[in-house]
């Protein structure tokens, strides 16, 4: 239909957002379609944390916009463990967990809690309190995994009930130190966690998350340790639904895909889903600037690996990178290694990121099995026309009510039901490529490149986002 359109006033600033997009650096190869796009299309999530940065509203602006552009699925880096939420006993902090749901609801994205019983990150009066005191302990762990998982019944889609409770020296074993779980309680607490999380919340997936289990099931390894404790939970009735492998490793462990693919296996003959939950794939730290492209080429190669396994093994749910960018990641703040994520510190896609997209693409939807039903993957976007039918995503998404509406032409921008309204365009990576306010009737946007892009229209508590492709 030919628009035949006024001019009509328009007064606005239009400032084409230098991208650089093609400068210096990575230039990403996938210009028209999203991680988010094809996880989704395949049943599947992937997606990373909310450093907490973005909690405190301390980071660049790039940042959510990517990270809602290309993933589905949320989980926040520290804001929702026991020092965050029960900062004082029975006084419980939900601000920044609320946060993050509210964005996730918003934009159709999955959320992960963690992690309800940790041995670290948990508020001090609690040992100061009540260590060693087991009935105390017990009844604190209760009412905090009663209360935490309370509040986000039904929007909280996955919790890390207990996190990292296996010892580390390889002597198949719980963690019986520095925990004042373990300490006080004994391994009982794990069991007990689990029951309080499925009672308080019974649609919620409940995982056992830790770190080390890609290093292989051989006899004694924390991965074949886990695995006989949930043959054990599964036969006494204990509600877990999935394991978490975090996967933090480093750029020379090319033996751990294969590692992930035989745990998968392992926990697909107990019918428990294997998640991927905290990857990243670091290089040593003295190798800051100094790394070539043979080196990035190389971190793609493993992720791509990752990406394989995890689409081809039919009960792995979720897959869970530590960091959406370098600029911000606890690799360099505290593990000693560095750049170990899909977006290089000035938000440009490192090969990673492509390496990811080529392994999605070799994995048709047809092939792909989940461990999720179809109605899980019905996000916002398609409730903006009202028919995402009865989604039962965790999140549930609400419909938006607006007046405004967008038409495209060529390159031409035609807004109907707005007198003043802010525009701004993001390319397939999230970044801001174009912003104009004040817009009434039209915009034109003559500069921007062939492509797919996201347009937001706003006016006042209206809002409108469309996918558009620029030919
Ligand atoms: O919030 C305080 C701030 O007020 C203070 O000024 C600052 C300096 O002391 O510290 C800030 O707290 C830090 C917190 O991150 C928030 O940034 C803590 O010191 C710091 O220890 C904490 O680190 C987190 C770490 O868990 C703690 O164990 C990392 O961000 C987080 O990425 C990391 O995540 C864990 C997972 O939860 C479990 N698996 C391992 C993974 C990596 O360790």
């Amino acid at each position: 239909m030919k628009h035949t359109l006024s001019f009509s006033r328009i007064a606005f600033s239009a400032a084409l957002i230098s991208t650089g997009i093609i400068g210096t650096g990575f230039s990403n190869a996938f210009a028209d379609e999203t991680i988010r796009d094809l996880a989704k299309e395949r049943h599947r999530f992937i997606g990373t944390i909310l450093n907490s940065e973005w909690f405190n509203d301390d980071i660049e602006p790039e940042f959510e916009e990517i990270h809602k552009t290309q993933f589905n699925v949320v989980v926040a880096e520290n804001e929702m463990k026991f020092d965050a939420t029960e900062p004082n006993e029975n006084e419980f902090n939900f601000t920044k967990g609320d946060k993050m749901v509210e964005y996730a609801l918003a934009n159709g994205i999955r959320v992960r809690g963690h992690a309800l019983a940790w041995h670290s990150q948990v508020a001090g009066w609690v040992s100061s309190n009540y260590a060693g005191q087991k009935d105390k302990l017990l009844a604190v762990l209760k009412n905090h995994i009663e209360k935490v998982v309370g509040h986000y019944k039904g929007q909280v889609a996955e919790w890390d009930v207990v996190n990292e409770a296996v010892n580390d020296d390889y002597n198949a074993d719980w963690r019986s130190t520095n925990s004042v779980w373990y300490e006080g309680i004994g391994a009982e607490f794990l069991d007990s966690a689990f029951v309080w999380a499925h009672a308080a919340d019974p649609n919620a997936e409940l995982c056992y998350n830790d770190y080390s289990l890609e290093w292989g099931l051989r006899e004694g390894s924390k991965a074949s340790f886990v695995v006989e404790q949930v043959k054990r939970w599964k036969a006494n009735g204990i509600p877990i639904t999935c394991v978490g492998t975090q996967t933090h490793i480093e750029i020379a462990h090319e033996t751990t895909p294969q590692n992930v693919r035989a745990l998968a296996k392992a926990l697909a003959e107990l019918d428990v889903t294997l998640n991927i939950t905290e990857l990243d794939i670091g290089f040593p730290k003295g190798s800051a600037g100094k790394l070539t492209d043979a080196d990035y080429a190389k971190q793609g190669h493993l992720y791509r690996q990752f990406m394989d396994v995890f689409l081809e093994e039919p009960n792995m749910g979720e897959f869970v990178i530590w960091g959406l960018t370098d600029a911000h990641s606890w690799l360099d703040e505290q593990q000693g290694k560095t750049e170990g994520l899909l977006y290089d510190k000035n938000y440009k896609p490192k090969p990673a990121y492509d390496s990811i997209m080529v392994s999605l693409k070799a994995h048709p939807a047809s092939e792909v099995k989940s461990p999720y039903p179809e109605s899980l993957f019905k996000d916002r976007m398609d409730c903006q026309t009202g028919n995402c039918g009865d989604s039962t995503i965790a999140i549930k998404p609400a419909a938006i009510a607006t007046h405004l509406s967008m038409q495209i032409a060529g390159r031409t921008l035609s807004i109907a039901g707005a007198n003043a309204a802010k525009v701004d365009v993001f390319d397939v990576q999230g970044r801001p490529v174009f912003s104009a306010k004040n817009v009434k009737g039209f915009v034109k946007l003559q500069d921007l490149a062939e492509g797919l892009y996201m347009i937001r229209v706003r006016e006042g508590s209206a809002s409108l986002t469309k996918r558009i492709a620029i030919r």
